[in-house]
């Protein structure tokens, strides 16, 4: 079996089309989009409530998010397990931990697409981005698990966070319970990465600095327009606490409620700015 796969030979039928990152946060159903409550006015709420007008489309669009993240993290783990020499590329306990995760990832994406059915959608109906896959190509185990099980599982403890509230609220204990034990099983996989990064890079400062800046700029990449931070205005939460029990620092996690603020402030800057240049326009247009 070939070691190191690319991202463009994974296997998906005919129900899945791949798009990029930019195009996803372009879609007018995503989360961030709507800036409007449930009676119509505008807000500076955009957190995922029940109550928001565009919840239905949102929260479906955030679980086949979750959904294709799923399967490409059971990817990424199954992966780490055979591209790399058993003890004097990757440790064999680590090797277990990462086949731990693909059950439970398994058993995620199981449970995922039970939930979108449950709320109404069908596999597809959103696109899939691939950064997740990518970001496990990497030819060093221990940047995979800064970029994949820090990073990005990290973002899914804020995602996870976040549809909890909203079974919470929206009085739906099937939503609820699952995200509360996938909540569980990603907490764990986060740990697993800090754990090993701090373990394995013991004695290579190179190593783990160039591991924790990999891990920086994915969790910038997800920082994108601000949807995950901890104002009100980003649709996703940052789940400091579960942060904490993951093995994340306090500076580490400052660090990426720093990251995430600015760029919802650069998002907001750009929105202002247009609507400046719209108001001109309509003005000018006016005048004429
Ligand atoms: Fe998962
Ligand atoms: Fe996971």
């Amino acid at each position: 079996m070939r070691k190191f796969f690319p991202v463009e030979e994974l296997a998906r039928d005919e129900r899945f089309n791949k798009i990029t990152m930019r195009d996803r946060m372009g879609d007018p159903r995503t989360a961030l989009n709507v800036s409007t409550d449930a009676s119509g006015k505008r807000t500076n709420n955009f957190r995922l409530t029940p109550g928001r007008r565009d919840a239905s489309d949102g929260a479906r669009g955030l679980m086949h998010g979750i959904f294709v993240g799923e399967i490409q993290a059971l990817e990424g783990a199954g992966r780490t397990c055979w591209d790399f020499e058993t003890d004097t590329e990757a440790p064999f306990a680590l090797k277990l931990d990462m086949a731990r995760q693909c059950w439970d990832e398994a058993r995620h994406v199981e449970i995922s697409v039970k939930l979108s059915d449950w709320m109404g959608s069908e596999i597809g109906q959103y696109a899939e981005n691939t950064v997740l896959f990518e970001a496990a190509c990497s030819t060093d185990p221990v940047l995979r698990l800064a970029g994949v099980n820090r990073a990005l599982e990290g973002l899914a403890i804020d995602v996870f966070t976040t549809m909890k509230e909203f079974g919470d609220l929206a009085g739906d204990p099937y939503l609820e319970f699952c995200e509360d034990w996938m909540l569980a099983d990603e907490v764990t996989h986060v740990k697993m990465g800090s754990d090993w990064l701090r373990k394995i890079t013991e004695n290579d400062p190179d190593r783990r600095k160039k591991a924790l800046e990999f891990q920086s700029v994915v969790d910038k990449l997800f920082s994108y327009g601000g949807t995950r931070s901890d104002s009100q205005e980003s649709p996703i939460g940052l789940a400091r606490r579960f942060r904490e029990l993951a093995g994340f620092t306090d500076d580490e996690v400052a660090d990426i409620a720093e990251v995430s603020m600015q760029a919802l402030n650069e998002r907001k800057s750009a929105v202002a700015k247009m609507r400046e240049a719209a108001d001109q326009f309509a003005s000018s247009a006016a005048a004429e």
